[in-house]
């Protein structure tokens, strides 16, 4: 798969379409992750512009600039899907409770978020798991696995709360594959936080 590294200037993305919208696979990738995945990632959340939770219902853990690197040195900006655990410690206390701090389903954005037109590159990571508090300063770490589709423009907010819908169901159906479901349980994750696994 040949996906081009993002240049560090903002590009023009372009606007989803009608027929990109209706064309949309419900799998993506090949039956087994190919280079450049897997794509470990990890870093301490920080604060966003607060808008995927309170704009789109969809709250997003943002990561630091440097712990984009083994990722946006590599592959293009765009939505991309894999597993992602919170840490349960902050600040050097658990206080998160086990069951948020499994391995868990993601989708990610790496971009510039062309509907918001930001200034600069990010990596967003959407945990599909209803966590009951907010999870800034803790340590997330994250597997990539695959790519979905490219970033892109919009006209209206409820397109791209559309769009990132069909990524969650995208990347569901694209991991319950053996090869992908394995990495679950990956020794790159907190295992020690799965007694159960
Ligand atoms: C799965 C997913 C797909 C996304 N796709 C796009 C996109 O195509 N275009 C875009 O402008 N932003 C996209 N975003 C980024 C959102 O605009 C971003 O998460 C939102 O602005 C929240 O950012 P904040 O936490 O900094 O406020 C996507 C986010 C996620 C989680």
């Amino acid at each position: 798969m040949s996906l081009r590294p993002p240049s560090e200037e903002r590009h023009i993305a372009p606007m989803r379409t009608e027929s990109f919208r209706r064309g949309r696979p419900d799998l993506v990738g090949p039956e087994h992750p190919e280079p450049p995945f897997p794509i470990l990632l990890s870093g301490e959340v920080q604060r966003g512009f607060g808008r995927g939770g309170k704009d789109l219902g969809c709250p997003t853990a943002n990561l630091p600039h440097e712990s984009i690197l083994p990722m946006s040195t590599v592959t293009e900006t765009g939505v991309y899907y894999g597993y992602a655990q919170v840490s349960r410690e902050k600040d050097g206390e658990i206080v998160l409770p086990e069951g948020d701090a499994r391995v868990l389903p993601m989708v990610m954005s790496l971009g510039w978020n062309p509907f918001y037109k930001n200034k600069i590159l990010t990596a967003e990571i959407h945990i599909m798991h209803d966590f009951p508090t907010d999870f800034y300063g803790h340590e997330v770490k994250a597997i990539v696995l695959g790519y979905i589709r490219p970033e892109l423009d919009y006209t209206s907010r409820e397109g791209l709360i559309e769009d990132i819908e069909t990524d969650k169901r995208v990347a569901l159906k694209s991991l319950a594959r053996p090869a992908y479901e394995k990495f679950k349980t990956d020794s790159f994750f907190d295992i020690s936080n799965h007694p159960r696994l």
